[in-house]
């Protein structure tokens, strides 16, 4: 038996003031117990969860690049029994997905079984680049990717620094193609932002995460990234 936060801080997961500060806010479960008690003990073998994430100490750590397809859920389980990303990727570990791609949504999502990984690239201050491309209804001007550039107020919060660029008008069917580069991972992101200039997404589609693009990785197929690649994405944040 140890204490909580000397087993976070031994996976690498977060400092041993962070975890101390975790454990106070309640961002840490054992075995689905909320923990607030800083001399609490648990074992090696006891379901540690960290801000949701499930605390990698002994199973070698694996990660996959999915091309995810139209109508298959980001999650572990669906209540609804829909098919998840998960049930894509044959592997006897307990994977999960580094954040969110909505139902109808397809494109590059990564999965992984190393917390320390995800929370390094869901964290905003490592502002992790990624690309989408948005088909949206309406012929978008170059004035109004400005403003998502620059930042457009969802839920009363100021969406970060963007990058866009127009890749297709089509005047016949008033539709536009738009290339969208992002540093956060808000639900709903890209098709909020693009409500705020009122063009509605009929297409989304990630094709790519940092460094990593989906070459060569058809929708529904996937691949394991390499250990260079697992490193490099580590040195990404800037
Ligand atoms: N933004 C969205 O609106 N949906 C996604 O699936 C991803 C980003």
């Amino acid at each position: 038996m140890e204490r909580l936060q000397k087993i976070i801080s031994k996976t690498g997961f977060a400092s041993r003031r962070k975890a101390e500060e975790l454990i106070s806010k309640g961002k840490v479960k054992v075995n689905g117990e909320i923990i607030t008690e800083m001399g609490y003990k648990a074992s090696y073998d006891d379901f540690i969860e960290v801000n949701g994430i499930p605390l990698n100490k002994t199973e070698d750590k694996v990660y996959f690049l999915l091309n995810k397809p139209r109508g298959v859920v980001t999650t572990t389980k669906d209540e609804k029994g829909r098919k998840t990303v998960v049930d894509l990727i044959k592997t006897n570990k307990r994977i999960y997905p580094i954040g969110r791609l909505d139902y109808d949504t397809t494109g590059l999502i990564l999965l992984t079984n190393d917390g320390e990984l995800t929370n390094y690239l869901t964290h905003p201050r490592n502002k992790i680049e990624k690309v989408y491309v948005a088909k949206v209804e309406g012929i978008v001007i170059k004035e109004e990717l400005k403003k998502l550039c620059n930042g457009v107020i969802i839920d009363g919060k100021k969406t970060g620094k963007a990058k866009a660029k127009i890749l297709k008008i089509d005047k016949k069917n008033n539709t536009s193609v738009v290339e969208l580069i992002i540093c956060e991972g808000r639900n709903h992101q890209v098709k909020n932002m693009f409500k705020t200039i009122n063009h509605n997404v009929l297409k989304l589609k990630r094709e790519s995460v940092a460094f990593l693009t989906l070459d060569g990785v058809k929708p529904g197929e996937y691949r394991e990234l390499t250990i260079k690649e697992v490193k490099k994405l580590y040195g990404e944040g800037n």
